[in-house]
Formats: structure tokens, sequence, C-alpha cells
């Protein structure tokens, strides 16, 4: 099949009005974090089971249109002996692989970070795609500072979002560009709003400067916060930052902007998509959460095959919440139904 014709069909079974992704693509040291919390070891077998849930829950198609996912989890099975990502699409779920390998200081810019991975990229996306792959993500992460994100650390992100995004187009390949500011620190959401639009413009130009074509990429960006130890802001206020940023910076021509969680609790992930929803944009503006679907179900589960259908009823609440959040169409009592 022609390239541009696959990565225009694999966004069309990702983006609607309705479904967003799911972020299940824990890094090994991740993912035992995640079940330390729950006083479970992180083996094999545990991380195919808990995977197997998420994937097997019955009726997430409704919700979730792509699941990202780690890459040992490509070649596993559910219990019925299915493969995991052919479980995925069997609910209209598309596939998809963090093909990034974590994170770097940068030389010459102290307190920013690089990812690391780019070598060898082009071939280890031959072997994903030949497992069910149809897209994929990558993250660079932005630590605020006084001093944080540097010139230096805003080009150099920005150019291997680029060379890792046209790698993956030239395969037909749908590349999630994910540019994180954190969380950490205490600055303000002012702070948070100049470095995301920073950002934003330096990952475009870098885009362009690629060819990367605009209409078969999905964005996946922070949305514009305090720092976790500066006051809270209201949603309202925060949907207002964020889509002002996104207006300068992200051309109309992406179709899909799907934030991640980065720390946020799942209800305010929740609110503060729906009050960005509120305000729209020319976008598609729904998820690619971690954190705020699974830390739900991690809690119900409990590494206990006895709770498996409560923690399966804690993600279609998540993840229906989401979409209805997406749609505009959330308030705070659906938390109690
Ligand atoms: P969070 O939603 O937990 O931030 O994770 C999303 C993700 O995939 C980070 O790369």
């Amino acid at each position: 099949m022609d390239t541009a014709l696959k990565l225009q069909l694999t966004i069309e079974d990702m983006v609607d009005d309705r479904r967003g992704i799911l972020a299940a693509d824990e890094s090994a040291p991740t993912i035992e974090k995640r079940f330390a919390a729950i006083n479970l070891k992180s083996t094999e077998e545990n991380r195919r089971t808990y995977r197997s849930l998420l994937l097997d829950t019955p009726g997430l198609g409704d919700f979730i249109s792509g699941v990202i996912l780690f890459e040992e989890t490509l070649d596993q099975k559910n219990a019925a002996g299915v493969l995991l990502p052919e479980v995925a699409w069997s609910q209209k779920i598309v596939p998809g692989i963090k093909v990034d390998k974590g994170t770097e200081a940068l030389p010459g810019a102290p307190g920013d970070l690089i990812t690391k991975g780019l070598d060898g990229l082009a071939d280890r996306l031959k072997l994903y795609i030949d497992k069910g792959a149809r897209f994929a993500k990558w993250r660079e992460v932005y630590p605020i500072s006084a001093s944080n994100p540097t010139q230096l650390g805003l080009y150099a992100n920005a150019e291997r979002l680029a060379h890792y995004a046209i790698t993956c187009q030239e395969l037909g390949v749908v590349p999630i560009v994910e540019p994180e500011v954190l969380m950490d620190g205490n600055h303000d959401i002012d702070r948070c709003e100049e470095v995301t639009e920073q950002v934003l413009h330096a990952v475009f130009q870098a885009l362009l400067q690629y060819g990367v074509m605009l209409e078969h990429m999905i964005l996946k960006p922070n949305m514009v916060l305090p720092g976790k130890d500066c006051r809270t802001a209201d949603p309202g206020e925060i949907a207002e930052a964020t889509i002002r940023v996104f207006r300068r910076a992200v051309p109309a021509a992406v179709p899909s902007l799907n934030f991640l969680s980065g720390g946020q609790s799942p209800e305010e992930a929740t609110a503060n998509l729906n009050a960005i929803n509120h305000l729209g944009g020319p976008w598609q503006l729904s998820i690619s959460y971690g954190r705020a679907l699974q830390q739900p179900v991690l809690e119900a589960w409990q590494g206990m095959r006895g709770n498996v259908e409560a923690a399966e009823i804690a993600l279609l609440k998540r993840a229906r919440l989401n979409s209805l959040a997406r749609q505009g169409h959330y308030q705070a009592d659906m938390e109690n139904d």
C-alpha cells in the first residue's frame, strides 16, 4: 500500500470525536515502580497478565482508539493465546509502540535532558511493523528551572523529535510526537505557559525542516499547569492558558492533540480535559493518558485474579468519563455514579 494512504488510514482509525489513547508503554523501571505501589513484583508473567487485563476489558474500544505498548507486549498473548496487538485490534484499538529509550543529560546544557534511541530506529520499526504496530511514540522531556530549558535544549530536543517523526512516516508508521514540559517544581502557570510555547515553536520549526507531514502525526503535549509545588489552578484557568499556547504554536493541519496526564490525579486530568474542550480549537482535543487511566485500575486489581472484574470496571469508568470530557460533557458529580 502507498505509504501516505497507510498513514491516512491509521489516522482515521485513531482519531474521532469520542475516543482517546491509552498509554500502557511503561518501561521496565517504570512498571516496576507502579507494581511496587500494590506490592506486586514486576515479573514477565505479571506484566503479561496486567496488560491482558487492560486490553481484554469488554467495551474498552468504545472509548479508546489506540494503545501504546512496550516492546515486550508485542510478543505476549492473553489467556486465550491471542497476541496482545491482535486483542487490541479486535476491539478496534490500534496498537502502537514506544520506540524511545529514555533520557540522559544533554551535554553542554546543564539541567536539560535528551532522549536516546535514534540509532537503528528504522530497523527496529520494521520489526515492530511486522508485529502489528501502526503508530509509534517518542517522548522528549523538558524540566523547568530558572535557566531551563536552555536554547540548546529547545533546539536539540526538537531536532530529535523531528528526526524520529520523519523516520516513522517514511515507513508508514504514524508518529506520536511528545514534547513533555514537566510539572516538577514550584514555577507558576505563567512560566509553564512561556516554556510550553517556546518548546512547541521549536518542535514545529524542526518538523517543518524535516518535511514531516503534519496531517499524518499526532501531538502528545502537556497541559499548561502550575508546578506541583505551586498553588493549584482551576480547570478554566488551565484551559485558557493551554488553548492560548496551542493556538499560537500548533498548526491546524495537525489532526489531534492527545494530552499526557503527567502526574495529575485521574479526576483533575478529566476535569481539565473537559474545560479544554469547552474552549475547543481546530484540532481534536483528546487523551493519551498513562497514570490517569491506569492508577485506579492498579488500585482495584492489586495483582489478584479475584479483582479482575473490579479492575475492568475501574478502567471503563475512567475511559468513559474521559470520553465525555473529550466532548465537554463531563461533570464532577459523575465520579460518584
Ligand atoms: P502519563 O499520562 O502518566 O503522563 O503517561 C503518558 C506517557 O505516555 C508518558 O510518555
